[in-house]
Formats: C-alpha cells, sequence, structure tokens
C-alpha cells in the first residue's frame, strides 16, 4: 500500500477509523469523509501516522454536490483515489414495518444505499481517469436475511450487494474491481446502539443473546474487518470482483 490513496466514508467510526490505521501502518495515504466534523478531528488526532498523510472531509454521503466535493478534495490533495471504502451508514430504529415512519425508512435508504451509489457514480469516474482503482463497499449479514424490526436496515444492505454486483460488471473493462465486506456484531457504537435498542439501558442484557447467536460467541473486532478490506484493496484480490466477503463469525454459515 506504499504510496496508495485510500478514501473512507464514514472514517470517523469504529470500522472506517480502524481501516484508516490499518492502511496507514501499511504505507497509505488515507482521506476520512464523515458527516461528524469533532468526530473527524478526533479521529485525525488519535489515528497514528504522518499528519500529511491524513486528510479530513466533512461531508454528507446523501448529498451529491458532498460527494462530488470529497472526491474532488481527495483528488486536489493526493492526487488520486487507489482504493475507496465506501463504508458510511445507521442502522435505524427497531421497529416493524407497520409501525415505521417512511421518513425514518427514507433517512435509513438515503445513507446506506444512495450514499454508496452515489459515491461509486463519482469515485469511479476519477477511477476510469486513472485507468484502475478498487473499491469495498459495505454491506453486512443483512444483505442476506430478513430481521424483524430492521426493514429500512435489511432493504439498505440487500441494495448495497445489487449495487455492488452491478457496479463491477460496469467497471470490469476499466480494471477497476468492485467488492463489499459483508460485516455482523463487530464491536463499534452502532453495535451498542443496536443493543440499547432491544434491550433499552441494559445493553449487556442483549449483547450476551447476541453473542449465543454467534458460532464464535463473541463480537468482532473493527480491524478484523479492516484486514479483510486490506486484501480486497490490494492486488492479492487481482482476480476478485463483484464478490461479498463475510466477516462474521460463522453468522452466515449458520
Ligand atoms: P459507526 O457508527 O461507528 O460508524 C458509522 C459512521 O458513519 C459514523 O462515524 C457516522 O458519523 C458516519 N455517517 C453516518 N451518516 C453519515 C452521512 N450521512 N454522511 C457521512 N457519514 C455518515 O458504525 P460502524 O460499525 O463503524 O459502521 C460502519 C459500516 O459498517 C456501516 O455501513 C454499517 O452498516 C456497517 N456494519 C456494521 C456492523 C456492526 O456490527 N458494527 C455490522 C454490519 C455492517
Amino acid at each position: 500500500m506504499e504510496g496508495k490513496v485510500v478514501l473512507i466514508t464514514g472514517g470517523a467510526g469504529g470500522i472506517g477509523m480502524a481501516t484508516a490505521q490499518l492502511f496507514l501502518d501499511n504505507g497509505a495515504k488515507v482521506a476520512l469523509v464523515d458527516i461528524n466534523e469533532a468526530a473527524l478531528e478526533q479521529a485525525k488526532a488519535a489515528l497514528k501516522g504522518t499528519s500529511d498523510d491524513v486528510t479530513v472531509i466533512q461531508a454528507d454521503v446523501t448529498k451529491e454536490a458532498d460527494v462530488e466535493n470529497y472526491v474532488k478534495q481527495t483528488v486536489d490533495t493526493f492526487r488520486k483515489i487507489d482504493v475507496f471504502f465506501n463504508n458510511a451508514g445507521i442502522n435505524g430504529p427497531a421497529r416493524e414495518m407497520t409501525d415505521l415512519e417512511k421518513e425514518t425508512f427514507d433517512t435509513i435508504m438515503s445513507i446506506n444505499t444512495t450514499g454508496v451509489f452515489l459515491g461509486m457514480k463519482h469515485v469511479i469516474r476519477q477511477m476510469k481517469t486513472q485507468g484502475y482503482g478498487s473499491i469495498i463497499n459495505t454491506a453486512s449479514n443483512a444483505a442476506y436475511i430478513g430481521s424483524p424490526g430492521m426493514a429500512g436496515y435489511i432493504a439498505s444492505k440487500h441494495a448495497v450487494a445489487g449495487l455492488t454486483k452491478t457496479a463491477a460488471l460496469e467497471a470490469a473493462g476499466s480494471n477497476i474491481r468492485v467488492n463489499a465486506v459483508a460485516p455482523a456484531a463487530i464491536d463499534t457504537q452502532m453495535l451498542v446502539d443496536i443493543q440499547n435498542n432491544l434491550s433499552p439501558g441494559q445493553p449487556d442484557v442483549s449483547g450476551e443473546a447476541i453473542k449465543q447467536g454467534i458460532p464464535f460467541r463473541r463480537f468482532g473486532a473493527p480491524q478484523e474487518v479492516a484486514e479483510i478490506v486490506l486484501f480486497l484493496a490490494s492486488d492479492k484480490a487481482s482476480f476478485v470482483t463483484g464478490s461479498l466477503y463475510n466477516v462474521d463469525g460463522g453468522m452466515q454459515a449458520d
């Protein structure tokens, strides 16, 4: 990854930051995009590396002008985008479809699906001018299954799987690979929020129940997702495109 430029959305979050650190450790430069400006500044301060190797860009992935701007700023700063980790996402409240407001459903779809689409739209344009690139979208085990109370999240991640496969086919002739990671139960703020949704104020109660449904009986660490992103970004994955890689302690096999 020496000299490579990696653009990461949701870069101030758990999986985004762990991935940024791993790429920095491997010699890359990283551009972190997030809606949360304060968290971006904290992330930049916490990441170990040369400050010249990290740039942060505040953006809302649902707004096309913001997306165009984060692509432009990354290229202005680092001249190119070798790797795009299209990762920003939210979970949303646990509520059955009959009680789910359209606005809530739309918000989840807008960030998790439209944000991923817009990111690929503008990054693939840039990568085509370069003649190469690797994109990794963040799907989820929610891309394969149904889950009561999670209609927005489930629908949005199924859509990420479809966008990944379609972009992989559209970009195959341009030396651009497009894959996805499909994590589950990774120890980040999002998982804490899910636990609090399921057992309000007692995250450990639902946390234990979630672990019992994971063959490894533990949560995953964000670094364990980052390692798969690094592999997919690298030339070691040169014949891999259109794939979803599970990082879920065996949940999908169960
Ligand atoms: P996180 O909550 O730590 O990070 C998500 C980041 O996305 C936050 O920093 C947040 O500010 C940012 N974000 C939210 N809306 C945004 C917007 N409109 N524009 C720009 N940035 C925005 O959660 P985590 O776990 O790091 O999530 C990263 C990805 O991993 C998400 O796509 C999530 O759906 C996915 N995922 C997470 C799992 C888990 O168990 N933690 C399991 C499966 C998938």
